[in-house]
């Protein structure tokens, strides 16, 4: 039976991952730090991605697992931060850059030293794509971990490792992470931003954008210079 870790698996995107695998017949490890809602499965460790011993938490999961075949991280936070708070900012940093690169990079060398195919798959966003100007850190942040993951890819390659790397890139998707006063265009439900990134996964897709709505628009605005992008002011997201 194939083994799969998802770290950030208590709400949101990373559960429905979670569930999906479950129901494809994984065994799921999975991780997070609202260990209550970790309980729904089998095999968990609570797991705060920033904390010095964030890597052993892992170890420690992979081992109740038995194994990985497949490490995905949906860890991440984001706000809309116009006043440039640096708590906030530092906060994003933390989670999405500093503890994503721990997590990725822990589950690149376990791959290299298993010697055996293995899997990683990240959560970035389209925000990764283009900047939001409501969003700096977090879109920052986003950008930084699909060019982490094409490094370790062109790396793998360097060093004969085999591992497939998947970049997932959601639109908005009604999850906890968006402000629920707001209204976000062509949102998604989490179950199908959920399965289609699943759906990704499994396919072992290099870049994944979703759904194909916000696909059609991340190959447009790609098109779209920097100067004209920085005069987009009804950006608001
Ligand atoms: N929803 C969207 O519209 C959207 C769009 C593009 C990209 N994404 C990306 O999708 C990913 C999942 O977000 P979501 O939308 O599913 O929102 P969510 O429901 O808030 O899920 C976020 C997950 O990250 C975990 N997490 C946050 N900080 C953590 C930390 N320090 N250590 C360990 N785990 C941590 C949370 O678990 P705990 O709080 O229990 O630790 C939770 O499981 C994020 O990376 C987000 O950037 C979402």
């Amino acid at each position: 039976m194939k083994k799969a870790i998802i770290i950030g698996a208590t709400s949101g995107l990373g559960r429905e991952i979670a569930l999906n695998l479950q129901r494809d017949g994984w065994t799921v490890g999975v991780a997070g730090r609202r260990v209550e809602l970790l309980k729904e499965f089998a095999i968990y460790e609570q797991i705060d991605v920033t904390a010095e011993d964030a890597v052993e938490g892992v170890e420690r999961l992979v081992e109740k697992l038995g194994g990985m075949d497949l490490f995905v991280n949906v860890a991440g936070v984001g706000f809309q931060n116009k006043e440039l708070d640096s708590v906030v900012e530092k906060h994003t940093f933390d989670v999405n850059g500093y503890g994503f690169m721990r997590m990725v990079g822990w589950a690149y060398n376990y791959f290299k030293r298993e010697k055996r195919e293995g899997h990683i798959a990240i959560v970035s966003s389209i925000a990764g794509t283009k900047p939001l100007g409501t969003a700096a850190a977090y879109s920052a942040t986003k950008r930084m971990q699909s060019h982490y993951l094409t490094a370790l890819a062109q790396l793998a390659r360097m060093e004969g490792v085999n591992i497939k790397f998947t970049d997932i890139r959601p639109g908005f998707a009604a999850t906890d992470i968006l402000n629920p006063n707001k209204h976000y265009p062509m949102m998604m439900s989490k179950e199908r931003a959920g399965r289609l990134a699943t759906k990704a996964i499994l396919r072992k897709k290099r870049v994944a954008v979703i759904d194909w709505k916000f696909a059609v628009l991340t190959f447009f605005w790609s098109l779209i210079p920097r100067c004209v992008w920085e005069r987009l002011t009804f950006v608001k997201n």
